[in-house]
């Protein structure tokens, strides 16, 4: 993006975040920060009780998270940084869009189809999980929102609601794009089933702040075997990690090995353990230290909150007065 605009983004409090979040998301955020772009970058906690929890482990993984936004670089005096929950004109105007939004565009949704799948009973927040997600792009009219892959279907969504709102109330929003990284969006596997996406559960998740013997440990156990059509997208998940975390000349060398049919997996695990650990070493001292603060931490995220309040609060202002709400 040539001109500054209006960047928002942000991720569940459901879970320690891990490399695919790292590549898909906050690598790209930092990108935006130094760029000096408008950022708005918050964690989602009201999206992170969609699916199961306990209080007492939403609780410490939302400080986790926010300790880990802080240690990765996110800035709080250049990008607005705060918790979703603390800026109640999110759920209302997700309320609204609620009101606008057919069902039929929710029901859709692939990761409602997906969550809903696995769950004995679906809770409605799992279904307008998008409205809120429009909720929380629309309230900064974000021109670009970085996501990885799978969140792509719903910054469609949030246009379709932007479109529905301006159309039936007068023009209001922009319509947002979702941001990509220059070699396309990021989906990176699961390192135990690679043909799904790396989530935020068990082993498959290389974590962030995983220690050197830990991401040794996870990446031994990774799926590298061919599958009957003779595509091995574990072993293709490894090399596109090494491409991000090692040196050009190390993945060349591994590729030109796979390309000759010469490729031990063990090696090219044990290259990529090295560089993810030394990729991450500061940031996990970092976030060790932050973690140690947590009254630090709730002091940071109460200034952001009221930063974005006031926007939030302006944009609210100006919905109700064009839908005619007193
Ligand atoms: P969440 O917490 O699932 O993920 C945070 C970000 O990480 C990306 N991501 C991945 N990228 C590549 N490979 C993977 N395996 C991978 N797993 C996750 C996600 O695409 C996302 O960008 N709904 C959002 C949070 C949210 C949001 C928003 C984002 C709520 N409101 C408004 C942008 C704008 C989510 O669940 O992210």
């Amino acid at each position: 993006m040539n001109k500054p605009e209006i960047v928002v983004s942000g991720a569940r409090a459901s879970g320690k975040l891990h490399i695919g979040n790292y590549l898909g998301a906050l690598k790209q955020w930092l990108q935006l920060q130094s760029d000096g772009h408008t950022c708005y970058f918050f964690i989602a906690d009201l999206h992170g009780i969609t699916t199961p929890f306990e209080p007492k482990e939403l609780h410490q993984n939302t400080l986790d998270v926010a300790a880990t936004y802080l240690a990765a670089g996110i800035d709080p005096n250049k990008s607005v940084f705060f918790l979703q929950n603390h800026v109640l004109e999110h759920a209302t105007l997700a309320w609204i869009f609620n009101c606008i939004t057919p069902l039929g565009e929710l029901e859709r949704m692939t990761q409602f189809k997906d969550k809903s799948q696995n769950q004995e009973s679906i809770n409605a927040g799992l279904l307008t999980y998008p409205t809120l997600m429009a909720a929380d792009i629309l309230m900064y009219k974000a021109a670009a929102v970085p996501v990885g892959e799978d969140q792509v279907q719903h910054v469609e969504l949030a246009r379709v609601v932007a479109r529905k709102f301006n159309s039936r109330f007068g023009q209001t929003f922009p319509e947002p794009k979702h941001l990509m990284r220059d070699e396309g969006l990021v989906r990176i596997k699961s390192l135990s089933e690679p043909t799904k996406k790396m989530s935020k559960t068990g082993d498959e998740a290389l974590l962030m702040d995983d220690e050197p013997e830990e991401i040794m440990r996870k990446l031994k156990k990774a799926v590298t075997g061919s599958d009957a059509s003779g595509q091995n997208p574990g072993a293709e998940n490894l090399l596109f990690l090494l491409s991000h975390f090692g040196t050009k000349q190390q993945t060349d060398h591994f590729l030109n090995l796979q390309k000759a049919g010469q490729l031990k997996y063990s090696d090219l695990k044990e290259a990529l353990a090295q560089d993810i650990s030394d990729y991450f070493a500061e940031f996990r001292e970092k976030k060790k230290e932050l973690l140690a603060k947590p009254k630090f931490l709730a002091e940071v995220l109460g200034d952001g909150a009221a930063k974005a309040r006031k926007v939030a609060q302006a944009t609210l202002l100006e919905v109700k007065q064009k839908t005619g709400l007193l």
